[in-house]
């Protein structure tokens, strides 16, 4: 099947038709070049506040990216793709808790917990650690119907807690912090990491489905 470009997606179908031609599916190994391909059309040297990017530059180093997206997809339970005509245009890598603490053991004593936040909701949680939409391709409604079915899989199983987090600094990512508000987070707290010899700062928001 001959693949479309964003622009030529956008161009080929009004907004509404390409959002009702976009659906959700769990991620397959054949899909990581797609994936790649959209994390590095976000995830690059410059940055964009407003419109968002993802924080790695994806571009410097391809086959590590890849190598890093498809044990991925094989280990997590909730890394989905949002696709139209079978071609991924999106995607969203949510861990569970357990699996999380795996890669991140330190994560929940590394935040400066906001005094409002109940530590209740850390017992079963997800954490959406990367949510990105192919650049041209943002703003139209896929990254809330990436959230639906995530949403609809973990409420079956029992999970309520969801978090996600934010750079703020030293680029703020406006189109992220935007995308919380609209998906009804609260902010649970501060995190510093170190990332190639910078500290970024992260808000650590949370969201009870
Ligand atoms: C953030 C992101 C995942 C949201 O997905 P999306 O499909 O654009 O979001 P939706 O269309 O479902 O919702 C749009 C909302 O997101 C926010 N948003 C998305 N793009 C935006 C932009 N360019 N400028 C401002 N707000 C933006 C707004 O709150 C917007 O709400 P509105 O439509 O009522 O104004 C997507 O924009 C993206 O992939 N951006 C680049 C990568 C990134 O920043 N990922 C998040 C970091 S983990």
């Amino acid at each position: 099947m001959k693949q479309l470009s964003a622009s030529a997606l956008t161009r080929t179908l009004d907004r509404q038709s390409l959002l009702e031609s976009i659906h959700v599916r769990k991620a397959i190994p054949e899909d990581v070049y797609e994936i790649y391909r959209i994390a590095s059309s976000v995830g690059h040297k410059s940055k964009d506040s407003d419109k968002g990017f993802l924080v790695d530059d994806y571009k410097s180093n391809p086959s590590k990216y890849k190598e890093m997206f498809l044990p991925r997809i094989f280990e997590l339970e909730h890394f989905y793709v949002a696709h139209t005509a079978n071609r991924p245009v999106a995607f969203l890598m949510a861990y569970d808790k357990a699996d999380w603490l795996r890669h991140n053991p330190d994560w929940l004593d590394e935040i400066y917990w906001h005094p409002a936040f109940d530590a209740k909701h850390t017992k079963k949680f997800v954490l959406v650690d990367k949510t990105a939409v192919c650049s041209g391709l943002t703003g139209m409604g896929i990254g809330s119907k990436l959230y639906e079915r995530l949403i609809s899989d973990i409420t079956a199983k029992g999970i309520t807690d969801v978090f996600a987090e934010t750079i703020i600094s030293p680029i703020p990512n406006f189109a992220s912090l935007n995308f919380r508000k609209k998906q009804h987070y609260e902010l649970a707290g501060v995190r510093y990491e170190e990332y190639n010899d910078d500290i970024l700062t992260d808000l650590v928001y949370h969201k009870k489905v």
